[in-house]
């Protein structure tokens, strides 16, 4: 079989679990990494002889496909703003529109020295990010699972970017939180309940404790809490975008008249992100 018969085969093989746009993604995705060539070199091999070795390679990534597990995770990697970041099912695979939020922090910061935490972490990819564009800030990173942080720490060392990574339930502990001029968080904000609305290929493989919450907005009010007496100057989120009234309510009762509270829009036009202004009292 040449490599354009085995094409049609593996989007045949998979038509079933993707969608037509997902497929062609993921073909392209997986020729790059299989055989590396790049989106407009992969139709100039059409006439290339499938060997068995190629072929068993192949077959091993489309049987993981068809368990729905994310190709990111198959391969062991991701991109985040330019950065290629390891991933594995112990952290989250970052999304397009945390992207947004590490924006709105570059954006609206300036380039003065600043001490940063984000709490939550995963991969690292937020406080990489902004280690990344702003060298100058120094850079703390907590999340409550080893697992994520040993992930984060890996994608660190690759990526000659110094973090200090801490172990911390933002839930618990108070330690860590007494530190920074500026937190952004992407925490866990899918209530429990709305799991049954989500693609089995999230529910499958990603890690539930980076995505749900059992009460909803535990996490954006124990941020806030503590906000309240360590000195910090802005909190910035990542939210569900659809607890804009509820989050505001939120804010003026743990802060009070101290805090401003902004929203901003994601791409898709959802109130997603918050900033939270803290004026020292
Ligand atoms: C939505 S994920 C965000 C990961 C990463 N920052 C990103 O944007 O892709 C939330 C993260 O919070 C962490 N987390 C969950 N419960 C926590 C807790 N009680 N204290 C600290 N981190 C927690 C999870 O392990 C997960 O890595």
């Amino acid at each position: 079989m040449n490599f354009g018969a085995f094409r049609q085969v593996f989007y045949q093989r998979l038509t079933k679990h993707y969608k037509q746009g997902e497929l062609q993604t993921l073909y392209h995705w997986c020729v790059e990494e299989l055989e590396g060539w790049g989106r407009a070199q992969a139709y100039l091999h059409d006439e290339d002889e499938m060997d068995e070795a190629r072929l068993s390679r192949w077959e091993k990534v489309i049987e993981r496909l068809q368990q729905q597990e994310p190709v990111q995770y198959i391969f062991g990697k991701t991109l985040f703003f330019g950065l290629e970041l390891q991933v594995d099912a112990r952290v989250l695979i970052p999304r397009p529109e945390t992207e947004e939020l590490v924006e709105w922090v570059l954006n609206s910061e300036g380039l003065s020295e600043e001490r940063v935490l984000d709490i939550g972490t995963g991969s690292g990819c937020i406080a990489l990010a902004l280690k990344s564009q702003r060298p100058q800030w120094q850079l703390r990173a907590c999340d409550v699972s080893e697992g994520a942080l040993d992930v984060a720490r890996g994608n660190a060392a690759i990526l000659h970017l110094p973090i200090d990574f801490v172990q911390a339930d933002v839930l618990g502990d108070d330690e860590v939180f007494d530190w920074g001029s500026i937190w952004v968080s992407n925490p866990p904000y899918i209530p429990a309940h709305q799991q049954k609305f989500m693609e089995d290929r999230v529910l499958a493989h990603e890690p539930h404790l980076a995505l749900f919450e059992d009460h909803p907005l535990q996490f954006f009010e124990a941020i806030l809490a503590k906000a309240r007496t360590s000195g910090v100057r802005r909190v910035y989120f990542e939210t569900h975008a659809q607890e804009q009234g509820e989050l505001e309510t939120l804010v003026a009762r743990t802060l009070g008249a101290n805090a401003t509270a902004t929203f901003k829009l994601d791409l898709a036009g959802k109130p997603r992100f918050l900033r939270v202004e803290i004026q020292s009292s």
